[in-house]
């Protein structure tokens, strides 16, 4: 029988506090329905300078760990992937392996691609597993970011910060890999960047969305291409991408995975002897389906909602609404997965959910995680924004999490709680 790769578990860290999206627009003079209506926004996670990506990264990883009971002397490979790193050599992995206590013998690097660095360690994990090279050792796979635009930018509702930790391994209880199926898409693009030196990203806001749905296309036509060949899916009474369960896409923010099921859905609509004979508006409102979209990407948002963008960990913090949500009725199902990292890369993949999901992710307790947080007002939010980010408040950090300490001679430490 073939090899099964995937994840194993997963568990999620977040700050400590949050705006609510609907009070950010009355402080902006918006009307509160842009940004919950047009964007899909609820909550916005706010991360103070103590909240750094190493903090969220090691208090998830922790949070694994703890909860699922991972065996660290199994791990041979742990890979952050993210784009809000602390150092240009010092890779956000060696601070983990350090406050973790992991391994000496395994494998460690970060990972950047924009949003897609988390998507390019998981898949660099996987395929390691899946070749035999990891002779039946594990892999720790971390996303972690915190979504940085500024005050009064166009971006500012769609910030967030977060952190998602995966185990990688031979038994995925949570999602078994396609491995092999995968399509992806690589293009040269100034869409959403962030010159070193700079804490805020730079993003041509309009244009970036046309990036992410021209790449999704070219990823989800290479996916399409091979799950045909290998009679994953068919043409036939329904388009190839309604035989997926679900399908998760990188969220930077909600109203995003609408554009993008959208787009897909045109992909095979254009591709189909169906509507061969549809015109270019009949196929466009056959895209735009509204059942379509609450049947297969509604149920996996609840969290990004709440959190806003986590850049790399947008699309497992799908992952973890999704299987919060359903991972019962969802067991044996194939799910698909977007991911999309500015610059731009882009790759689709699917996978099968596990016979165990259900109690893995009880285990995540994730409702629990976001219980957690405190609601602080717009004031409170924009004094925290104007913190210097070298400078950490001397917070206590929760049981189990991890918090900067200070910074002395570049040298950055870390406390825990
Ligand atoms: N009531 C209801 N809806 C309203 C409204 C109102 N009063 N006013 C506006 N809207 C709707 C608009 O119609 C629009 O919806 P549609 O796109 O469906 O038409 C939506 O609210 C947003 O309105 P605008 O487009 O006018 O908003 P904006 O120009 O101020 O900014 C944005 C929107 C470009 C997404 C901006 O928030 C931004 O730059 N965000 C960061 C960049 C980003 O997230 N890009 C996504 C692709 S790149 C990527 O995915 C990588 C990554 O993580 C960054």
């Amino acid at each position: 029988m073939k090899k099964q790769v995937g994840i194993e578990a997963l568990a999620i860290a977040v700050p400590r506090k949050y705006v609510d999206i609907a009070e950010l627009a009355q402080a902006r003079g918006v009307d509160p329905a842009k940004y919950t209506s047009g964007l899909g926004a609820k909550e916005m996670a706010v991360a103070d300078p103590g909240e750094d990506s190493v903090a969220l990264a090691a208090s998830a990883a922790a949070r694994l760990i703890q909860e699922q009971g991972v065996d660290t002397s199994r791990i041979g490979m742990l890979v952050v992937g993210t784009e809000t790193g602390v150092d240009h050599a010092k890779p956000v992995a060696s601070h983990v392996q350090g406050l973790l206590k992991l391994p000496r013998t395994m494998r460690s690097f970060d990972a950047q691609h924009a949003c897609y660095g988390g998507t390019a360690g998981l898949m660099a994990a996987s395929e390691w597993i899946a070749s035999g090279a990891g002779a039946g050792r594990t892999a720790l796979v971390i996303c972690s970011d915190i979504a940085r635009y500024g005050l009064n930018t166009a971006g500012e509702p769609t910030q967030g910060g977060g952190a998602v930790a995966l185990l990688v391994s031979e038994q995925p209880d949570l999602l078994a890999l396609d491995i092999g199926l995968n399509g992806a898409s690589t293009q040269d693009v100034y869409d959403f960047w962030r010159p070193s030196g700079r804490r805020e990203a730079l993003v041509d806001g309009h244009y970036s969305i046309g990036c992410y749905l021209d790449a999704l296309s070219g990823a989800y036509r290479g996916w399409r291409e091979r799950a045909l060949a290998h009679e994953v899916v068919r043409w036939g009474d329904t388009l190839p991408s309604e035989q997926l369960a679900r399908i998760l896409y990188h969220v930077p923010f909600c109203k995003m995975a609408r554009k993008a099921h959208t787009q897909l859905r045109q992909c095979d609509l254009e591709a189909s002897a169906a509507t061969q004979n549809a015109t270019p508006a009949e196929r466009e409102e056959l895209a735009k389906s509204t059942a379509s979209y609450e049947a297969q990407v509604a149920s996996s948002l609840t969290l990004n909602a709440r959190i806003g963008n986590v850049y790399t960990a947008s699309l497992y913090l799908a992952l973890a609404g999704l299987m919060n949500a359903e991972a019962a009725a969802l067991a044996g199902k194939r799910i698909g997965l977007l991911s999309y990292g500015s610059g731009c890369c882009s790759e689709f993949y699917s996978g099968v959910v596990g016979a165990n999901a259900a109690q893995r992710i009880a285990k995540a307790n994730v409702e629990g995680v976001l219980a957690r947080r405190e609601r602080i007002s717009v004031a409170e939010y924009e004094r925290i924004m104007n913190l210097a980010s070298d400078a950490p408040e001397q917070l206590a950090p929760a049981p189990g999490e991890f918090r900067l300490k200070e910074i002395r001679e570049h040298r950055r430490a870390y406390v825990a709680g």
